[in-house]
C-alpha cells in the first residue's frame, strides 16, 4: 500500500530531509585524500545528534554505522572503517535521517581530488540520470515511466544501471512502497499522483550491472570490479509541483530543485 502524504506532513518531511542535506553539505570539504571513513561517520551522526535527529541506518537490519560509504567499485553499503580516502577515488556518501517521526535519505558521489575523466563523467551521469527521472514524476504518469528515463539516460552515456538495488517510498518508514527501479519499460506501475513521497536512487557502473556482497554482508560492489556512483533525492509531488526536499542550495540553484525550473 502506497501512503500518500497530506501538505502538512510532507512540510515535516521537508525538515528531516534538509538534516540530511545540510549534513551531506557539510561532509563535502572533508572529503580529502587521507580522512578515514569512519571520521565521515563520526561526524554525521554527531551533527544528527546535535540537530534532533536520530540516524535512520544505524541498526537498521543489522547495520553498524550512520552513514555507508562506498568507494570506488563499491556501489552502497560501504561500511566506515579506518581506510583512508586517497586521490583519484570516488566516494558515495549515502545518508538517513529520522525527525520527527519522519525519515529522509540521499546520496551524492564526490570525487576525491583529482579524479580520471572517467570517473568525473560517471558521477555526472548519476546526477542527471536521476533529474532525468525527476522530469517523468508527474501526476498521471507511472512508476516505470521514471525507471526508463533513468536507464535510457545512462545506457546512452555508455554505462550500466543497477538492476538488484532500487528507490522507495519514504515517509514514517525508511523503506515504504512503492518499489522504484532504475530499469524498466515506461508505463507500468502504480499511478503517480499528489502526496507521492519518493527516494528515487540511481546506483550506475562504469561497467556492468551484476553485483557482489562483501563477506561483511553488506558492502555491494560491481562484480566486474568497475567504477559505481549513486544519487539519492528524497522528492514529494505537491500541490505546487515536484519539490526535492533534499537538494542542498548548490543543487537548487543549479535547476536541480523544482519542476518549473529547466534542468541545464
Ligand atoms: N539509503 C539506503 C536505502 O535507501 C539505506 C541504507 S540501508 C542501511 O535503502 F542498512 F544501510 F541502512
Ligand atoms: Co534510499
Amino acid at each position: 500500500m502506497i501512503v500518500y502524504k497530506t501538505d502538512a506532513e510532507i512540510r515535516m518531511m521537508r525538515e528531516s530531509s534538509r538534516i540530511v542535506a545540510r549534513i551531506l553539505g557539510e561532509l563535502r570539504p572533508m572529503i580529502k585524500p587521507g580522512v578515514r571513513t569512519s571520521d565521515l561517520d563520526a561526524y554525521a551522526e554527531r551533527r544528527t545528534r546535535e540537530l534532533g535527529a536520530k540516524p535512520a541506518f544505524k541498526s537498521y537490519r543489522g547495520y553498524p554505522a550512520s552513514l555507508c560509504v562506498s568507494i570506488n567499485e563499491e556501489i552502497i553499503h560501504g561500511i566506515p572503517s579506518a581506510r583512508a580516502l586517497k586521490e583519484g577515488d570516488i566516494v558515495s556518501l549515502d545518508f538517513g535521517v529520522l525527525y520527527d517521526g519522519f525519515y529522509g535519505d540521499a546520496a551524492r558521489t564526490y570525487p576525491v581530488g583529482q579524479v580520471a575523466p572517467l570517473a568525473r563523467k560517471l558521477i555526472q551521469a548519476a546526477e542527471r540520470s536521476l533529474e532525468k527521472g525527476l522530469e517523468k514524476m508527474v501526476e498521471g504518469n507511472r512508476i516505470s515511466d521514471i525507471s526508463a528515463a533513468v536507464q535510457d539516460y545512462v545506457e546512452a552515456q555508455g554505462f550500466s544501471v543497477i538492476r538488484s538495488f532500487v528507490g522507495h517510498g519514504i515517509g514514517h518508514s525508511l523503506h515504504e512502497e512503492p518499489q522504484v527501479p532504475n530499469f524498466g519499460f515506461p508505463g507500468r506501475g502504480p499511478k503517480i499522483r499528489r502526496g507521492l513521497v519518493l527516494a528515487i536512487e540511481p546506483m550506475i557502473a562504469a561497467g556492468d550491472w551484476e553485483v557482489e556482497v562483501l563477506m561483511d554482508g553488506w558492502t555491494a560492489l560491481t562484480k566486474d570490479r568497475s567504477l559505481a556512483a549513486h544519487y539519492e533525492q528524497t522528492v514529494a509531488l505537491t500541490d505546487r509541483g515536484l519539490e526535492i526536499l533534499s537538494a542542498d542550495e548548490g543543487e537548487a540553484s543549479r535547476g536541480h530543485g523544482l519542476k518549473e525550473q529547466p534542468y541545464a
